[in-house]
């Protein structure tokens, strides 16, 4: 555990960071980012942090005993932890036995159909047009949407859910101590109207969605209480839908800027798999996490991280490690090994890989099937975001050609 000095710390606000400085709107992040983990190893930053660029150390560091992760100077929301994110130790554990079944392939599998269909819904809306902003119109509705059905949550609640989402994840405040302000302002606003579909869901028959199971969930053998289900909930919100959207709007930008290969794997289907892994390997549409050491820890050569240190950790960098892949800042779809840590590793490694991997395969799939020609919009500027989650804001397509 970490000793109480740290815990009486602020918590280490990534935002505010030198690192998210340094590439906030940059177009191509990666050549500055594959220049810093060519060239170095680790730096301490003048913002209070260590900053861990390559693959081999961050694999070490994620999967290490004395390693917290975001919780580490206590949660987001104090004396209400997000689960399983913000805990650490055998709660941690406990928790991952009881989420990672809901998020298993095969559990995931069974939401493909359904999210064909919302991709087909969505896509006939604007695929006989010249034109669309995808940004709105596609990247960001579909996984919302998506992720409303897995809950078996009402669908016409959206606009709330996006609302929400934005003060959670981008609060943008000129101070740490405002940003935690308005997000714990959200999180009490969406506590709410949870509790309330919460207690209807008691109500009806089972169901087969995520929060239904959840219902039916244990832990040390007692029900999850409404504090352990709304912390869960909110998690994963926070984590599963602009983490798809900016993944999709990155995709579709650079397949807009690639017929060839757009093309190829429109001929090609199963290179879909590939493709998708190759680029949230270039991409890292999360670029950082925070971690605090409980103590002392060797990453060995010299490099010791000290005791109650808050650490960046940049999957964007491992991820252009020459030393974990060949040649990274070449998109290759056929790469033969893909080993990214989009997803991050070890410990806290993301819950519902399995499903933004079908959302994002199945979306560009349908999407092909009704719009195969597309191109940037000229004249037409885009707008970057880098920080906390690198995404196209607003991405205009002409249709056709
Ligand atoms: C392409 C989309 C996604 C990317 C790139 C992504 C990336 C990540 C990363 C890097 C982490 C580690 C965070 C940290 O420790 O600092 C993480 C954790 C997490 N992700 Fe994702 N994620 C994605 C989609 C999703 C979806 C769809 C869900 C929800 C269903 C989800 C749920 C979670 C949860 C619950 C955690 C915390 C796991 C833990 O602490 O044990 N993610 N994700």
């Amino acid at each position: 555990m970490p000793d109480d000095n740290a815990h009486t710390e602020q918590p280490y606000d990534f935002r505010l960071s030198d690192y998210a400085r340094d590439i906030e709107t940059l177009e191509h992040p990666q050549d500055h980012l594959a220049e810093k983990v060519a060239t170095t190893r680790y730096e301490r930053s003048a913002d209070g942090a260590i900053y861990l660029y390559r693959h081999e150390d961050i694999l070490k560091l994620n999967r290490h005993p004395a390693i917290l992760g975001n919780g580490g100077r206590g949660s987001m929301v104090p004396g209400m932890p997000l689960v399983p994110l913000e805990i650490d130790g055998d709660d941690h554990v406990k928790w991952r036995k009881i989420l990672d079944p809901l998020f298993a392939p095969k559990q995931v599998a069974r939401l493909e159909s359904t999210i064909r269909e919302l991709t087909a819904e969505l896509v006939d809306c604007f695929a006989h047009d010249t034109s669309v902003e995808m940004y709105s119109q596609f990247c960001v509705p579909l996984p919302c949407i998506a992720f409303l059905r897995l809950f078996g949550a009402p669908v016409d609640d959206l606009g709330f859910f996006l609302e929400y989402k934005n003060d959670m994840l981008r609060p943008e405040c000129d101070t740490p101590e405002e940003n935690v302000e308005k997000m714990q302002g959200a999180a009490l606003r969406i506590a709410a109207y949870f509790i309330d579909i919460l207690q209807k869901r008691r109500e009806e028959k089972p169901g087969d969605d995520v929060l239904w199971a959840l219902l039916q969930a244990e832990f040390d053998g007692e029900p999850l209480t409404d504090a352990q289900l709304l912390s869960i909930i909110m998690l994963m919100m926070f984590a599963g839908l602009d983490t798809v959207t900016a993944s999709l709007s990155l995709m579709i930008h650079w397949l807009a800027q690639h017929p060839d290969e757009r093309q190829r794997v429109i001929a090609e289907p199963t290179l879909m798999r590939g493709l998708v892994e190759e680029l949230l390997r270039y991409e890292s549409p999360v670029q950082t996490g925070t971690r605090y050491a409980a103590e002392g820890v060797d990453l060995g050569d010299g490099l010791v991280i000290e005791k109650g240190e808050a650490i960046l950790a940049s999957w964007g960098t491992a991820n252009l490690d020459p030393n974990a892949h060949p040649n990274p800042l070449t998109v290759d779809i056929d790469r033969p090994r893909h080993q990214h840590i989009a997803f991050a590793s070890g410990t806290h490694r993301c819950l519902g890989s399995n499903l933004a991997r079908l959302e994002l395969r199945v979306a560009l799939e349908e999407l092909h099937k009704r719009m195969p020609n597309y191109s940037l919009q000229p004249g037409e500027a885009i707008q970057w975001v880098n920080m906390p989650v690198r995404t196209i804001e607003y991405l205009p397509l002409v249709i056709g050609g």
